[in-house]
């Protein structure tokens, strides 16, 4: 049997909730803009999912500069949410997104629970979109600061709630890695109807300009993503995976410093289905494709038939 042979017979599919995906490499939210920004760079059309810039209620003016810096290994990054707001999106991007061929995932984020369900209620009418990836990294003005990522509680009940306004999407949790246990909202989210959970958002940090002596982002903080993030992304998948979301059977993207196959091959193996890729990108746009094909020809040459018999492999 030759190579490409081999490669015909190796199924890339995989399933987040009911949505099929032909392989497991999705973008990274606010990495890959509204698909429009990256279409001449790489074929989207050869992605298993495309997942949109985090969209807000409200437009968002977003963070004031300087809001990122380059770290060792990682990028910084305090955004802030920056974007148009839900119905210029609507008006404008979702009318690209609509045309592509791949299952597009909508991230949306708020700063109260009713922000969200405003967002969640208006995608859940849009047959361009095939689910909600919900970003709850967020601070919750309403409840003084927390952030609904880090309180199992209102974690759950904005999972919940969302999920009942936008019953007919798939709907995805993306997870924030600054808490003490992430096994815990991993499973304040299920338990409370998520279909799918995305780990990590970025890890809380700073950068000191020493000679000002100040904060280098005028944010102060941001979130640190890139290969310096990517063994405790993998850490945090494996553990989710092993005591959470394996037994439930709840598919997990997981996310955080991938660049190459054989990073995606680590979150595979420790337990993620799908992948998602994101300041790889900003450098590199082509690395999701380089992806896609390195995880299809490390199947071949183990002489794997789906990429499904690998999820969780871990010895
Ligand atoms: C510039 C930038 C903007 C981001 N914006 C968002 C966002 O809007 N919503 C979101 O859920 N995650 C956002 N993220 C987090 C990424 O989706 C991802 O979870 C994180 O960066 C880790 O993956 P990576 O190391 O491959 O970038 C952003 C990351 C970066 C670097």
């Amino acid at each position: 049997m030759n190579a490409d042979n081999d490669k015909k017979q190796v199924d890339l599919s995989v399933n987040i909730g009911k949505v099929r995906l032909a392989n497991p490499v999705m973008t990274a939210s606010g990495t890959c803009g509204y698909a429009y920004e990256l279409r001449d760079f790489v074929d989207l059309g050869r992605l298993g999912a495309f997942v949109t810039k985090s969209i807000t209620r409200e437009e968002r003016v977003g963070n004031a500069p300087q809001r990122t810096v380059e770290t060792a290994s990682g990028l910084l990054n305090a955004i802030g949410l920056a974007n148009m707001g839900l119905d210029k999106f609507i008006e404008g991007p979702l009318a690209l997104l609509a045309r592509m061929s791949v299952p597009v995932f909508v991230n949306v984020a708020g700063k109260t629970v009713d922000d969200y369900i405003a967002v969640a209620e208006a995608l859940a009418g849009r047959d361009e979109i095939a689910g909600l990836e919900i970003n709850v990294s967020c601070p919750n003005v309403k409840e003084g600061g927390i952030t609904f990522g880090t309180d199992p509680k209102i974690l759950a009940d904005l999972v919940g709630r969302v999920r009942q306004v936008a019953a007919n999407k798939v709907l995805i949790a993306k997870l924030t890695p600054n808490v003490t246990d992430i096994t815990v909202t991993a499973r304040a989210a299920i338990d409370a109807g998520a279909d799918a959970l995305s780990l990590i958002n970025t890890l809380t940090g700073m950068v000191v300009d020493v000679e000002r002596r100040r904060p280098v982002l005028a944010n102060r903080t941001g979130g640190l993503s890139g290969p310096a993030i990517k063994p405790v992304a993998v850490h945090m998948v494996e553990r989710v995976y092993r005591e959470v979301a394996g037994p439930a059977k709840v598919p997990i993207i997981g996310l955080g410093g991938i660049a190459c196959a054989l990073d995606a091959l680590e979150f595979i193996i420790a337990g993620a289905s799908a992948v998602g890729v994101g300041t790889a990108v900003l450098t590199n746009p082509p690395a999701l494709i380089e992806v896609i094909e390195g995880i299809e020809a490390y199947l071949a040459r183990h002489g794997m038939s789906s990429v499904a018999e690998l999820v969780g492999s871990l010895q």
